[in-house]
């Protein structure tokens, strides 16, 4: 039986650990061909090589995401070893926790570099590999800290909200080339990226905020919606949000 991405060309970055290493086996699982980026070279191989194993096809290339020139070399790798990219899925990033008045500029930029401007160069670059493909679907993964504020979090805040809409100026563009771009915007999940509070019941209460939902998600519990946004079973969604965060934006 065909996958539900079957044949597609999936580009995931940060895909070594947390939400991008099950994003990328849930899309070879259902028939996407994987192509993972990663800064973390022994993290980005393992994946592949767990890929590979479940009988799915994936290829490794070590990226920087906020380093535009290597975005060009992971895009022209991409395209010479599946012939096109059908989906690309922005999930890199990083985490400072600190409030306003302890953020410093590097900090900021760190942060920004990163969630935002390497984003915005995964959008720029990818251009040609999906019309190549006669069109195409980004995922930028944003956060319901690009929703809402809490403390602690301002400089990645700010990098998340401006994933946000971002991704709608990237939709309205790219309508063009048949190019879908949607944003998702995890709640709290259980990854590295979070381990330290988690680690905690307390401190996982305090940052589970006021969703409804009283637990951390699983990875995977975030990759079934990638996966959808991914498929072709969102072909009428464009500029929208995906919130999968066990209600904590509804209350
Ligand atoms: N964990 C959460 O609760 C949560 C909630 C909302 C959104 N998010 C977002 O989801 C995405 C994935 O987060 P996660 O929790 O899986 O994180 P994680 O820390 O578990 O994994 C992040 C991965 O990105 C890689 N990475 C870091 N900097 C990179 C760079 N410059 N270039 C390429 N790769 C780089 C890391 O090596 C790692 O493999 C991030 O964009 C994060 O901001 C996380």
């Amino acid at each position: 039986m065909a996958g539900r991405v079957q044949d597609k060309v999936c580009l995931v970055t940060g895909g070594g650990l947390g939400m991008g290493r099950e994003h990328a086996l849930l899309l070879a699982e259902e028939g996407g061909r994987i192509v993972l980026t990663d800064i973390d070279e022994a993290a980005g191989q393992k994946t592949v090589e767990d890929v590979n194993a479940a009988g799915g096809e994936a290829v490794f290339i070590k990226q920087d995401v906020a380093a535009e020139a290597e975005w060009k070399t992971v895009v022209a790798t991409a395209v010479e070893h599946f012939g096109k990219v059908d989906v690309l899925v922005n999930n890199a990033g990083v985490l400072r926790l600190k409030t306003i008045q302890e953020t410093t500029a590097e900090d900021w930029d760190f942060i920004n570099d990163i969630n935002t401007k390497g984003l915005f160069f995964g959008v720029k670059h990818i251009l040609p590999a999906m019309e190549k493909a006669g069109g195409g679907s980004i995922i930028n993964i944003s956060s319901i800290y690009g929703i809402a504020g809490a403390p602690s979090a301002a400089a990645y805040q700010a990098s998340k909200g401006a994933v946000r809409v971002f991704t709608k100026s990237a939709a309205v563009e790219y309508a063009a080339f048949n190019i879908r771009v949607n944003s998702v915007h995890p709640g709290v999940i259980a990854t590295a990226m979070t381990a330290d509070v988690i680690a905690d019941d307390e401190a996982t209460q305090a940052l589970l905020g006021s969703a409804i939902i009283r637990r951390p998600a699983q990875p995977k519990e975030v990759s079934w919606g990638v996966l959808f946004l991914a498929s072709d079973e969102s072909s009428y969604m464009t500029g929208s949000e995906l919130v999968i965060d066990g209600g904590y934006t509804a209350t």
